[in-house]
């Protein structure tokens, strides 16, 4: 299977000037990979390269696999009361006022963002910063803003579709498929309308064992749609042992409890025929579909089996994330892992971010887990953001 670093001149061609703001966040990113500072007096402020902004914890479908509200979310008892938490526009604006001259990529999620009332306030004032926007949406409700969306110029829409319409359907809602095509057609229409080339447009698939075969033929199902990419995230899974592992650990070492871990133990990696999943995506791979295909983590084809059945054994190590990146909750809590939000650093609303990013707790977090074996904590071995910018095992 091609290596994702195969797409970068593609996506380069697409529009220049996202690519150099995209470009400048992974070269932050990379000078963190060979160049890890472990110096605690050092401003980590500096490094930001990514930001993942959880707006709200809101959510109008019910996956799942989600860690939030799937068959183990860790919402599903607490979303209303929660979602009461979200932040003023005022807040994430001064916010961004402080980040933006490091220039990070952001990354807006939740839940669902386009639950967030004040949205398109807010991302187009990231746009005005000069941030590179992206969001990652179920795209069920973007048929209705696909007019605002072009207009204020967002950098991408990550759209997640698991499958061909009834497959999806059945793992993320019925009718969601349905909705989210006519989001495509929609923003493409205005694309169109509008002369503009942006936002790229993407699909994010989460492999399970309920839609790994049909993976090709989301694919070409949706081909005619003007993608700018697609990838494939075999996904977040755990068990108990691991749960019970990183829970030891967490506090013994942070003095942390842990509430997400366990919400990715779904089983939903069980049974998957590792050969056949190989042979589906190299299948996919090997056509060209006018648009890059990417897999997050590439694996070598006879560790397939090992990602999903063999859940204990490090594919990728040398977790960067303290380093780089942060995650800012709904409620202004700051992170640095956006799935296990549990290790909170401090809170947007009482201090600033650079204080929180440079403080105690931030760099035990640090010490901690450069202390530990690999790089890496024991619970976090299909973490997405270490599958992402984690570094390679040999032989994996
Ligand atoms: C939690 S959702 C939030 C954004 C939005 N609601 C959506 O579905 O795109 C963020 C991403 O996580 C993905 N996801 C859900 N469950 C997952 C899992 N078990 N492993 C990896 N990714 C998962 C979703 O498909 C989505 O692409
Ligand atoms: S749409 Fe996103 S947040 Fe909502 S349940 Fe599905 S994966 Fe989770």
């Amino acid at each position: 299977m091609k290596k994702n670093i195969a797409v970068v001149p593609l996506l380069l061609s697409r529009n220049k000037t996202l690519a150099a703001k995209m470009f400048y966040g992974f070269y932050k990113i990379g000078k963190t990979q060979f160049f890890p500072k472990h110096d605690y007096n050092f401003n980590h402020f500096k490094n930001l390269a990514l930001v993942y902004f959880k707006l709200t914890p809101a959510c109008n479908l019910r996956c799942v696999m989600c860690g939030q509200y799937g068959d183990k979310g860790i919402m599903n008892n607490c979303a209303a009361e929660e979602t009461k938490k979200i932040l003023p526009l005022e807040i994430w604006k001064k916010f961004i006022d402080e980040i933006a001259p490091q220039r990070p990529v952001t990354y807006i999620w939740g839940g669902e963002p386009f639950l967030y009332p004040d949205l398109f306030p807010l991302a187009r004032y990231m746009v005005e910063k000069g941030l590179y926007v992206s969001v990652n949406t179920n795209g069920t409700l973007m048929e209705r803003h696909a007019e605002q969306i072009v207009r204020d110029k967002w950098s991408t829409l990550f759209v997640s579709l698991d499958a061909f319409r009834d497959v999806n359907d059945a793992l993320r809602g019925k009718g969601a498929y349905d909705k989210v095509i006519a989001g495509f057609r929609a923003i493409n229409r205005e694309k169109q309308k509008q002369k503009s080339k942006i936002p790229m447009l993407g699909i994010v698939t989460v492999v399970t064992n309920k839609n790994y075969m049909d993976l090709d033929n989301l694919a070409e199902a949706t081909r005619e749609y003007n993608l700018d990419l697609h990838i494939f995230n075999l996904g977040t899974y755990t068990n108990d042992n691991i749960v019970a592992t990183q829970r030891r650990f967490m506090q013994e070492k942070l003095d942390t409890d842990i509430d997400c871990l366990d919400a990715y133990n779904t089983g939903y990696n069980l049974g998957i025929d590792a050969q056949k999943l190989h042979n589906i995506l190299q299948n996919i791979h090997c056509k060209n579909f006018g648009h890059p295909m990417i897999t997050v983590p590439v694996l070598n084809p006879e560790k397939t089996h090992t990602y999903y059945a063999d859940l204990e054994t490090p594919v990728r190590n040398h977790c960067i994330v303290p380093w780089c990146q942060t995650n800012i909750d709904y409620n202004g809590d700051v992170h640095f892992c956006a799935d296990y939000p549990d290790y909170i650093l401090g809170n947007i609303t009482q201090q600033s971010f650079k204080e929180i990013y440079n403080n105690d707790r931030a760099n035990r977090f640090r010490k901690v887990i450069h202390s530990c074996e690999g790089g890496m904590f024991p619970g976090c071995l299909r973490c997405y953001q270490n599958m992402l910018f984690g570094k390679k095992i040999k032989g994996y």
